[in-house]
């Protein structure tokens, strides 16, 4: 039947490609071998396939060396929350951490809060990369008019992917991606040897005439 479909209330994952050579190797030169995965209240650092460095702070402003990716990369979130999003307002880091997990790991859904923007880039990644996003609208809402599980994850006869409870996306070396922050997100079992990401959050340093920050 001839029709059209629109996406409503759509929300924007949105890709751009940044110049990351040579951050893999700092980080494993500098920023792994030094007191990076200790937590900064004193408290044990989790001996799991997953290993966060520096999660409650902000390495561009730790490493000068990274300062210019950090340039970058924030030019890139404004553009993705004033151009793509259509926000006025201008955004700054308010965390900017590494990710390294093994092969077996994974990192269970969850969201960022004191964010309004969060973003990830790959630094290290192969062909089983991923990232998996969860529908905003809670599992349940389809699952009680969508049953069959299979149906959730394939698109219907016309391309549509709307119905879908998880969306997985592919990512490379270079990959930097930008998301919503309240949008819940991980990945499963990790095959990726030393997968490796350094991912942000971002706050507007002022929200409307009203809040400020
Ligand atoms: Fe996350």
């Amino acid at each position: 039947m001839k029709h059209q479909t629109i996406p409503l209330f759509a929300l924007p994952l949105t890709r751009t490609d940044i110049d990351c050579g040579g951050i893999a190797e700092f980080f494993d030169t500098v920023v792994k071998p030094s007191k990076g995965r200790s937590n900064t209240d004193g408290t044990t650092v989790y001996e799991t396939p997953l290993i966060h460095y520096h999660n409650d702070q902000n390495v561009f402003e730790i490493y000068d060396e990274l300062k210019d990716l950090g340039d970058r990369i924030l030019d890139a979130s404004n553009f993705v929350y004033r151009d793509v999003m259509n926000h006025d307002m201008e955004l700054r880091f308010t965390n900017a951490w590494f990710n390294e997990c093994g092969v077996g790991g994974r990192q269970f859904m969850h969201n960022h809060c004191n964010s309004v923007l969060s973003g990830t880039l790959y630094l290290r990644a192969d062909e089983n990369s991923h990232i998996q996003f969860q529908t905003p609208y809670g599992m349940n809402d389809f699952g009680n008019l969508l049953l069959d599980e299979a149906n959730t994850k394939r698109p219907n006869r016309f391309g549509y992917s709307h119905h879908f409870s998880i969306v997985t996306y592919k990512v490379e070396p270079g990959a930097c991606i930008f998301w919503p922050s309240h949008l819940r997100h991980g990945y499963s079992e990790n095959r990726t040897p030393g997968r490796l990401t350094l991912s942000f959050n971002f706050l507007p340093a002022t929200f409307n005439c009203v809040y400020k920050v």
